[in-house]
């Protein structure tokens, strides 16, 4: 039996043990869910030991633990280490939700009609790092595993890997391999596979406007007093200017430019500008002058308000001048830019564009290095070949606009590249209510990744 046999004969269970992972709510943001993560950690390591891994260990860390398990064939073969998050964003605004989201349900849309599941974490990354387990599973139980391999599964993703980066410098002889397999971004459509080629940095801030020292009636003092909520309002509005460029000096300083030629290459990639509208139900998209809708949300760096809040939120009226507002701001970097001295550079803009009738405290959270892998290297070529073979179509080359922050902490500390082979879709509403991942694109991914452990083992040869 080959693999893709073992996986037509298996698909009930491979699918039944998604959705059990998928019920336990391991939302790493939220030290309610700390029991759940630790089961799912638990469940991760019982599956790879199942599967056949050696090693298998369940490391603890200052945070959420990380999930290592090996199989080591012969030390002529390349090794991979496929990386991975157990973790999820929490479900919240959770009314939004069809259907509770840790309670996965199997529905049919019209982009998924052999069916999608909907449940927090069933593309990212539940779903894609799950896959890998279940690939591994096929290749072991085929005998056709064709390369070493090493499993690093971490609960810390979503809230920016912190201790993972320390883990990876503690470990590095274990972990020594010759390339990261990766599934945790997505492509173009079912019918469209891509490979990302790139991913943007990040770097998130906080900050605090205070004016009076107390909330004041705003009758009585309003008008004669600046209100914080006013004056934030005004800063980050300042932050973008008539072209949608970002103001903050020095922003676009170290950013490396994309040629004509590369993105005449990008805009040949199928994409329609109605369709993204109509999906989002907005009249008009927006975004810096001179771009194209999808230059903008990959070889762009752009600034976002994630959160805004300051004075009277609850039900009814009340009359009231904040003491304070607050905004969590974040900006999506490209090659070039490091997000330490964008991080600084914020600082300094937004301390200096204060107006003195207020205080303002920035704080930087976490952040994370933009990537760029090459499209000439054996493992992307090993992804292509993979994807065109049970796709029956070459991958297109793109560039996500997510993060991935330790994929170039992968780089730095262990020298190794990247391949991003990611099946989900951007509608898959990630981090959103009713997030989903197809079954189509589950199946598929457990299908393309053996293949490209053998493309990737023949190449090296
Ligand atoms: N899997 C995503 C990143 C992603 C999604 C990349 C789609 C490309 C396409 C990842 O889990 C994620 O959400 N990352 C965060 C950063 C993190 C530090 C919270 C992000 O991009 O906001
Ligand atoms: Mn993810
Ligand atoms: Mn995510």
């Amino acid at each position: 039996m080959n693999h893709s046999e073992y996986l037509e004969q298996n698909k009930d269970r491979f699918l039944n043990e998604l959705l059990e992972i998928l019920r336990i709510p391991s939302v790493s943001a939220d030290s309610k869910y700390a029991e759940d993560v630790k089961r799912t950690a638990a469940f991760v390591a019982e599956k790879l030991k199942a599967a056949g891994a050696d090693n298998v260990e369940i490391c603890p860390t200052a945070g959420h633990p990380i999930v290592y398990g090996e199989k080591f064939v012969d030390a002529a073969l390349p090794t991979i280490l496929v990386y991975g998050h157990y973790d999820v964003q929490p479900a919240d605004p959770v009314e939004l939700w069809h259907s509770p989201p840790f309670e996965p349900v199997i529905k049919q849309t019209e982009e998924h009609p052999e069916g999608a599941i909907y449940a927090r974490g069933a593309c990212d990354d539940k779903g894609q790092m799950y896959m890998h387990v279940k690939a591994f599973e096929s290749m072991m139980n085929t005998g056709s595993l064709t390369c070493n391999v090493k499993f690093m599964i971490e609960g810390e993703e979503e809230v920016g890997s912190a201790n993972l980066g320390t883990f990876i410098k503690a470990n590095k002889e274990k972990l020594k391999s010759d390339v990261v397999l990766v599934s945790d971004t997505s492509m173009i459509a079912n019918d469209t596979p891509s490979i990302d080629v790139g991913l943007r940095g990040l770097a998130y801030m906080e900050v605090e406007v205070v004016g009076p020292n107390r909330d004041l009636h705003s009758g009585v003092y309003g008008g004669a007093v600046a209100n914080p909520a006013t004056i934030l309002c005004q800063m980050i509005a300042a932050m973008h200017d008539e072209n949608n460029h970002i103001t903050i000096p020095g922003f676009y300083d170290d950013v490396i430019t994309v040629s004509d030629a590369d993105r005449a290459e990008m805009a040949k990639a199928p994409f329609s500008e109605e369709a993204y509208k109509k999906d989002l139900g907005i009249a008009e998209t927006w975004g810096e002058k001179g771009y194209s809708t999808v230059e903008r949300t990959s070889i762009r760096p752009t600034l976002e308000v994630n959160g805004i809040w300051g004075g009277y939120i609850g039900e009814g009226s009340k009359t009231v001048l904040p003491s304070k507002a607050n905004a969590k701001i974040s900006m999506r970097l490209v090659p070039g830019q490091n997000s330490h001295k964008i991080s600084d550079l914020f600082k300094a803009y937004f301390e200096n564009a204060a107006p003195a009738n207020v205080k303002v405290t920035v704080t930087a959270h976490h952040g994370g290095e933009p990537v760029l892998t090459p499209t000439d290297s054996v493992e992307f070529r090993a992804a292509a070949m993979a994807m065109e073979k049970t796709f029956g179509k070459k991958p297109i080359p793109t560039r996500g606009g997510g993060s991935i922050p330790i994929i170039a902490l992968f780089e730095a500390e262990l020298g190794i590249k990247s391949v991003l082979m990611g099946f989900g879709l951007d509608s898959d509403a990630l981090h959103s209510p009713n997030e989903k991942y197809g079954l189509f694109n589950y199946y598929k991914g457990i299908e393309t990744i053996p293949y490209f452990y053998q493309f990737y083992a023949e190449l090296n040869k």
